[in-house]
């Protein structure tokens, strides 16, 4: 029986397979490579010294799917593939939800045609919007959302809601991601962006590497300590073993389940560069900007409901997070690009 990876070359996703191998489960991935490097699994088979099958298939060629679920016995899905810049998604709506939409249309599909019914699929806090309440509870309710993104996670999370009340054979597991930054502590693999970095970790390490010359803080006079933004940032590594506690929890039948991931605690944009600057020793030079529309003061999460039923608590702190991300920008200045 084996677990299969959709989108399982990318950032969350390598990190992810690395880790239920670790644990000791069979993995397949999928992956169209459309924002993603097979070199990323080469990596991670280093790293864990087993084997991981790969197919280059992506979620909307259905016949491509189907041959994966016919060659191996999956027993549960998690699903990763998706666009995911939030600024693109704006200008290109409709590849946003053709991909993100009809693709998943088309797994989920396949999957109950071949009897798995198990999934784990990857959210994002931009459900809730502007929150109604911080910390923000896995019970508040979904908010405004500002761009094609956001929406296609929040009508993912409606549509296997509904397919889950339809047939309580599903088991789903929704994760709430708070801001995933970090990298493997080896340093081998880590986030590779495409062209100029839409988000702040990945902004200052290329900063700091010399490929930027500059960090723009997009606004100074939030209503926070420093007039800066504040998110509930997580390791990568932290987010990776909440789907192995995640993929153990379907094991018990769960129906549907809710869990934000984060580690409860906020940190502003200059928290992170002056702690990035400790761990790193590497000064980031900054200038401040007007804010970035869409953006909101403060967001972070209670992670306590993850805590309580799946066993999980994020344990690697914000210097640990600066490290690890520059061992990987700093060993690999070009990505997986050799
Ligand atoms: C964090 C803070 C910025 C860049 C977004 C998506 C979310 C999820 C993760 C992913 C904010 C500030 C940033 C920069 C800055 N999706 N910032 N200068 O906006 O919390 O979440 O990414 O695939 O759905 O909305 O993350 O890293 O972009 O920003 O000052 O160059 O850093 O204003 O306060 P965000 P982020």
């Amino acid at each position: 029986m084996a677990i299969l990876v959709t989108g399982g070359a990318g950032f969350i996703g390598s990190h992810t397979t690395l880790e239920l191998l670790n644990a000791g489960y069979e993995v397949v991935v999928m992956d169209n490579l459309s924002n993603a490097s097979a070199v990323s699994l080469e990596r991670v088979k280093e790293l864990t010294g087993k084997d991981v099958k790969f197919y280059q298939t992506d979620i909307l060629d259905r016949e491509g799917t189907e041959k994966i679920f016919k060659e191996n016995k999956i027993e549960s899905v998690i699903h990763f593939a998706g666009l995911k810049a939030v600024g693109e998604s704006v200008a290109k709506p409709w590849e946003y939800y053709h991909n993100n939409i009809a693709g998943s249309l088309v797994l989920f599909d396949v999957m109950r045609k071949n009897g798995c019914k198990n999934i784990i699929f990857s959210s994002s806090a931009t459900v809730y919007g502007t929150p109604s309440q911080i910390p923000v509870t896995e019970s508040c309710p979904k908010g405004e959302i500002t761009n094609p993104y956001g929406q296609t996670k929040s009508m993912l999370e409606q549509i296997l809601t509904d397919i889950q009340k339809a047939d309580t054979e599903w088991n789903v597991i929704l994760l709430r991601y708070f801001n995933p930054i970090g990298a493997h502590e080896s340093g081998r693999i880590g986030e590779n962006p495409n062209g100029i970095p839409n988000n702040l970790m990945p902004y200052i390490t290329q900063v700091a590497v010399g490929k930027l010359k500059e960090l723009g803080i997009f606004g100074d006079d939030y209503d926070t300590p420093d007039g800066t933004g504040v998110r509930d940032y997580i390791h990568v590594t932290d987010l990776a073993i909440g789907h192995v506690k995640s993929v153990k929890k379907l094991e018990e039948n769960p129906g549907l389940k809710i869990y934000n991931l984060g580690t409860g605690t906020g940190y502003s944009v200059l928290d992170i560069v002056h702690n990035f600057e400790a761990a790193t020793g590497v000064k980031i030079p900054y200038q401040i900007k007007p804010r970035r529309p869409g953006d909101i003061a403060t967001n972070y999460a209670d992670p306590s409901l993850a805590k309580e039923e799946l066993g999980w608590v994020a344990e690697r702190d914000i210097r640990k997070m600066c490290e690890d991300a520059w061992r990987w920008q700093s060993n690999n200045p070009n990505g997986f690009e050799a």
